[in-house]
């Protein structure tokens, strides 16, 4: 079997278990068929230090990342990933801070990584490229006549073209697009809307006769669905044994009774966190009985300080979470509790095991695995309910046991957590296991033997002239 590298911006620590089933997946994936994981190594240096590549060996794994100087961070990271391309694929338009050295920065970093990955490839390699970070990598690569086969999954929202034609540069972005053999996305929606993407900006279209095909006048590709998923049965037994870590038994205690309702996101505006305050809030007001009752845990690591949108953000919510206390505290009760820590596996799903409602209602999402993470986690005898955006990608899969939202709509969660707490358990197992059948067909390790078994299906990639 060839070898398998995978790059991404962000590449997990070897000496650290791994942190999610994306990284559990991959690395299995990895150590099966041997190869290289690369990509940023989470720091910076100055800006006239040469970033050098640093290799770990981990088994059969290579981890080879590199620092970025602070002026790469700035424009590749900061800027044009993370305040352009981030906020313009959550259809966040007004949210987008388009400036052209971090355009220039951006397309400077993956012409980097390409540098540092050139010397590495082997004749049969096959190398599978992740998120919106690297968009450009495999137009690089081919700069240097690299022909290994060369896939790329993107892990958040495409979204209509409108609304990415709108990021100055959109075309040169969509054609270096084009080097990649097989491009695939979250759900059809997302594979539609990079197809209109190209053939609105006639840069490819779709061949006839041969779905998910796209040519350009030099070569064809693949766009495909492939939703992302989690380890389902690994998630479960960590959450069933997660009882006995001291944390869930504290957690226990200080609820004395009251049901949980959980939110676990990294604190991003895609996210909806203050509409869901506002939601959870209007519940209390409509169902005071409820008051004392429930207690709201409102997980949110600090996500990529020193962007301006993010800070702001961060603001916004203390000072709502804080006035919701206010409100409607009592001496013996908070409505909420809202902490700004990550925690480990153990602990994140012990918390959803102990929920009795999840609230993930992002305003919009590639996936939302902590979606999945919720069903896998709960006690099939007397299962919890998940509140689930319509936006989320996960809502495609999850919408016969969920309880759908317009996470825009205060009023609709509000209602939807009253039908929660009031849902018989005949109701919730019913639409657990709905679900849960679901993520048991369909894992993170499925996802990714399908994508690798479609990248290296025969004609993946074919050189395609006279067919445009
Ligand atoms: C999303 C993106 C990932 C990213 C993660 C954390 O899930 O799809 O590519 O790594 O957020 O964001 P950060 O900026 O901290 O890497």
């Amino acid at each position: 079997m060839s070898r398998l590298i995978v790059v991404s911006n962000r590449v997990p620590d070897p000496r650290r278990p791994a942190a999610g089933g994306l990284a559990t997946a991959l690395t299995a994936a990895l150590q099966a068929r041997g190869g290289i994981w690369m990509g940023w190594s989470g720091e910076c240096c100055d800006d006239d230090t040469e970033p050098q590549l640093r290799q770990r060996q981990a088994g059969a794994v290579t981890y080879a990342v590199t620092d970025l100087s602070a002026r790469d961070h700035a424009e590749y990271y900061q800027g044009f990933a993370n305040s352009v391309l981030w906020p313009l694929c959550h259809y966040r338009l007004g949210l987008t801070d388009y400036a052209r050295k971090d355009a220039a920065g951006y397309w400077r970093v993956n012409r980097l990584f390409a540098g540092h990955l050139l010397p590495l490839l082997r004749k049969d390699d096959v190398l599978w490229v992740h998120d919106y970070h690297l968009l450009p990598l495999a137009a690089e690569l081919r700069l240097h006549g690299v022909t290994n086969p060369i896939g790329f999954f993107m892990h958040i929202p495409w979204p209509a073209p409108d609304v990415f034609l709108s990021v100055p540069g959109s075309d040169a972005l969509l054609s270096a697009m084009t080097g990649y053999d097989l491009l695939g996305f979250q759900t059809e929606n997302d594979t539609a809307n990079f197809a209109q993407c190209l053939a609105r900006s006639r840069i490819a279209r779709p061949m006839p006769g041969d779905p998910g095909r796209l040519a350009t006048r030099q070569r064809s590709f693949r766009a495909g669905t492939f939703p992302i998923s989690i380890d389902t049965a690994g998630f479960a037994r960590t959450a069933e044994q997660a009882v006995r870590n001291p944390a869930m038994r504290r957690l226990q205690e200080t609820l004395r009774g009251q049901r949980l309702i959980l939110g676990v996101d990294r604190l991003d505006y895609s996210k909806g966190i203050p509409q869901r305050i506002e939601g959870y809030r209007r519940f209390l007001l409509d169902r005071p009985a409820f008051q004392g009752q429930v207690t709201y845990l409102q997980i949110t690591p600090k996500s990529r300080a020193g962007v301006e949108q993010y800070e702001a953000l961060q603001r916004e919510i203390a000072e709502q979470a804080g006035h919701l206390a206010g409100e409607l505290g009592r001496l013996d009760w908070a409505p909420m509790r809202y902490v700004n820590r990550s925690f480990g596996q153990s602990v994140l799903a012990g918390t959803c095991r102990m929920a009795r409602a999840a609230l993930v209602t992002p305003l919009r999402d590639g996936m939302n695995l902590v979606a999945k993470e919720y069903v896998a986690a709960q006690d099939p005898a007397d299962p919890g309910v998940l509140i689930l955006s319509r936006f989320a990608g996960a809502a495609q899969e999850l919408d016969e046991g969920a309880l759908l939202v317009n996470p825009y709509d205060v009023e609709a969660i509000a209602g939807a957590l009253g039908q929660a707490m009031d849902m018989a358990p005949e109701e919730r197992r019913e639409r657990h296991g709905a679900m849960l059948r679901v993520l048991q067909d369909h894992t993170v390790f499925d996802w990714c033997d399908s994508f690798l078994s479609a990248l290296s299906a025969p004609g993946a990639a074919q050189a395609a002239a006279g067919t445009a």
